[in-house]
């Protein structure tokens, strides 16, 4: 099988950190170097994503020039990852002259294929900064819960989905003046068009727990022409249109077809790239981060869909929630990150221990939690009490019987052997990879345990290393079934201490000796050296004590810090107990709901911008919680008083707050 493995290229304006790493290069790299034992054909390739606003305000944050930004970080970036043993055989840029025509003649034929439209749009423009401003460059107050600072896609307080004309008191975030509209001309791209085709499309996949639920609340919502365009200096210019550049998040993905040609281009088969793009039967899998759901699984494919050119669409789209570190969002501009670039300055030779603790955490299917204490402690637990301890033990007692060794597998360890490589292959193929080096670290316990049983240190010499000749197939074997986790330094060192091959992963599946010796050409050395108190104190020094305070309105991030709320204040928040006994959509407010809701002292009506999650009967009968004592707001004309709540699931699915029994409407709720 051949199969194109991607990961999410990383904006060029600031450097890689631990979240970004378990997020989606290290599964990649998981799966990649699984893939390659298997025996694929993998083409595993990333690179930086250049453009975008972000990287403009950046350079004007600093003073300096988005090329100068993306120039200092492209090399950052790819010396990162390549610093963690991603094993990337291609690490591109979209600010190649490559990119720039391929995301051009693209444009031009979807345009040719009648899924663009030109449209007058009216626009946010910051008077004082000059430029147009993206919908999370404006900040007002939440309509629905007071918030002063919710920006204008979203309010990071009460969770609501905002558009920036919802905001009252909109400003810039660059420079605080009030945002004038402007009308301006831009491409819309007809999603629209391409539902029919995109329903089949998803549904010809599987997804993950944690994607498919977030593609269906996409398609439940509707897919609406998007805006493709942008009045930016910054980007790669719109054919035929002066001043206009493509929105990065139509170009950026072209950049895996893009850079995929630049490979081929590189190493001298300028045809090569066509396999990976245009063999139906070619596997393509990206790895990203949840935020970028949207855009692998419906977006990107709707462009290929659209171009009609015999793309390959995704064969999956293994997305990861997030990390969290020591209980907060990691934040960048709060420097609450362990960026990538200066763990490797901290601690070089501790690379392998990283992907290993990042492994056990990944996010798979909800966020996770980072702590240096549980770095130590898997450390010293998992990998060093158990797996090169193992490993240390039969080492130290085979060197003193000689070199050279046969390798006469005790029976049940040899089926052990078996037996954990096809199950490790089973939950890799479905992205499970802390599953899969679970399954590892059991096969180590049960020989560890196996191993203290048959105690060989009691026994009479011959017994003795009858008994280790019994470990020396699965020495050998280890030395592969680790090689996916911990590539850069532990596995193979395993393998130069005992002369084992990297095996093809299929001879590990089979009950039968992997060769008929073991040769040991040095005197083992453990694995993995205890993490010294200096390494760990060092290690902690990369975190400030707690995150710096958010610096104003003017920060892309949001703030986590929760204030503490005094119990008077909380009291004054009237929540009750209601019946939802009408709901129904609000004409051309796509996101709103109007229900009509049951208390003790009658009905009353509330807007509730959950459209996109709910189907306005299946909350019919349901019971909430209403915040009842908010002032009366008005949004599209409908008067609503107070609010409901809803929990933000992870992937920002709103779930509706219902007590568990029936109460009374008007219970309430303290
Ligand atoms: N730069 C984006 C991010 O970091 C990811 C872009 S992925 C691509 O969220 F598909 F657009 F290339
Ligand atoms: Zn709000």
């Amino acid at each position: 099988m051949r199969y194109l493995v991607t990961a999410a290229l990383p904006y060029a304006n600031g450097p890689l950190h631990i979240g970004h790493l378990s997020g989606a290069y290290l599964p990649a790299d998981i799966y990649a170097r699984y893939l390659r034992l298997r025996g694929h054909e993998v083409l595993f390739i990333c690179g930086s994503d250049e453009h975008g606003v972000a990287i403009t305000f950046r350079a004007l944050a600093e003073k300096t020039t988005p090329q100068a930004i993306i120039d200092r970080y492209h090399p950052l970036l790819e010396n990162s990852l390549r610093g963690v043993g991603i094993s990337l055989d291609y690490y591109g840029r979209t600010s190649d002259p490559l990119h720039h025509t391929f995301a051009q003649k693209f444009f031009l034929r979807l345009m040719e294929r009648g899924y663009l439209e030109a449209r007058e749009v009216e626009q946010f423009y910051d008077p004082v900064a000059k430029a147009f401003l993206p919908d999370r460059y404006i900040v007002g107050t939440c309509p629905h819960c007071g918030f002063t600072e919710a920006y204008g896609d979203q309010c990071e307080k009460c969770g609501a989905l905002l558009s920036p004309t919802d905001l009252l008191n909109p400003r810039s975030r660059l420079s605080q003046a009030v945002p004038e509209r402007r009308g301006s001309t831009q491409y819309f791209f007809r999603l629209d068009l391409l539902v029919p085709a995109l329903r089949a499309f998803v549904e010809s996949r599987s997804w993950k727990p944690n994607v498919g639920p977030v593609i269906e609340g996409w398609l439940r919502q509707g897919l609406a022409p998007r805006a493709i365009t942008r009045d930016l200096d910054w980007g790669i210019p719109v054919p035929n249109m002066p001043g206009k550049v493509l929105y990065v998040w139509f170009e950026a993905p072209l950049g895996y077809i893009s850079i995929t040609q630049k490979w081929a281009h590189e190493k001298g088969s300028p045809n090569a790239w066509l396999p990976f793009w245009k063999e139906p039967d070619t596997r393509i899998v990206h790895f990203i981060g949840k935020d970028n759901i949207v855009f692998h699984t419906l977006i990107f494919p709707a462009m290929l869909i659209a171009a009609d050119e015999g793309y390959t669409l995704p064969y999956a789209v293994p997305a990861n929630e997030f990390l969290n570190l020591e209980g907060q969002k990691i934040s960048t501009s709060r420097r609450w990150t362990i960026d990538l670039n200066d763990y490797l300055e901290k601690a070089p030779h501790r690379i392998d221990e990283l992907r290993f603790v990042l492994t056990a955490l990944m996010p798979q299917t909800k966020d996770r939690d980072f702590t240096w204490q549980e770095y130590e402690q898997r450390i010293h637990t998992e990998l060093l009490a158990n797996l090169s301890n193992l490993i240390h033990r039969l080492l130290s007692l085979l060197w003193r019987q000689g070199q050279q060794h046969a390798v006469r597998p005790a029976p049940h360890l040899l089926a052990a052997r078996a037996d954990t490589a096809r199950e490790m292959a089973r939950l890799l193929e479905e992205y499970d990879f802390s599953g899969a080096l679970e399954s590892l670290l059991s096969l180590a316990r049960l020989a560890n345990k196996e191993l203290t049983e048959a105690s060989p240190w009691h026994q009479p010499p011959e017994k003795a290393y009858e008994i280790l000749l019994g470990f020396t197939d699965l020495l050998l074997a280890l030395g592969t079934l680790m090689e996916p986790f911990m590539p850069v330094r532990i596995a193979p060192s395993l393998r130069a201490l005992v002369g084992a091959p990297l095996y093809a992963w299929e001879a590990l599946e089979k009950p039968e000796p992997l060769s008929s010796e073991l040769i040991m050409t040095q005197a083992p050395q453990p694995l993995v050296p205890k993490l010294t108190p200096q390494e760990i104190s060092a290690l902690r020094g990369l975190l400030p004590a707690t995150p710096l305070p958010a610096s104003g309105p003017a920060q892309p991030s949001a703030s986590s810090q929760v204030p503490t709320l005094a119990i008077e204040d909380f009291q004054k928040v009237r929540l009750k107990v209601v019946t939802i006994l009408q709901a129904e959509r609000i004409p051309k407010a796509d996101k709103l709901l109007k229900l009509r809701i049951l208390s003790d002292d009658g009905e009353h009506t509330v807007v509730s911008g959950v459209a996109a999650f709910y189907m306005p009967e299946t909350l019919v009968g349901k019971q909430a919680i209403w915040v009842s004592n908010l002032p009366r707001k008005t949004l599209r004309g409908v008067e609503s008083e107070g609010m409901l709540l809803f929990a933000e699931d992870t992937g920002g699915q709103l779930v509706l707050v219902s007590p568990v029994e029936r109460c009374a409407p008007g219970s309430p709720v303290k």
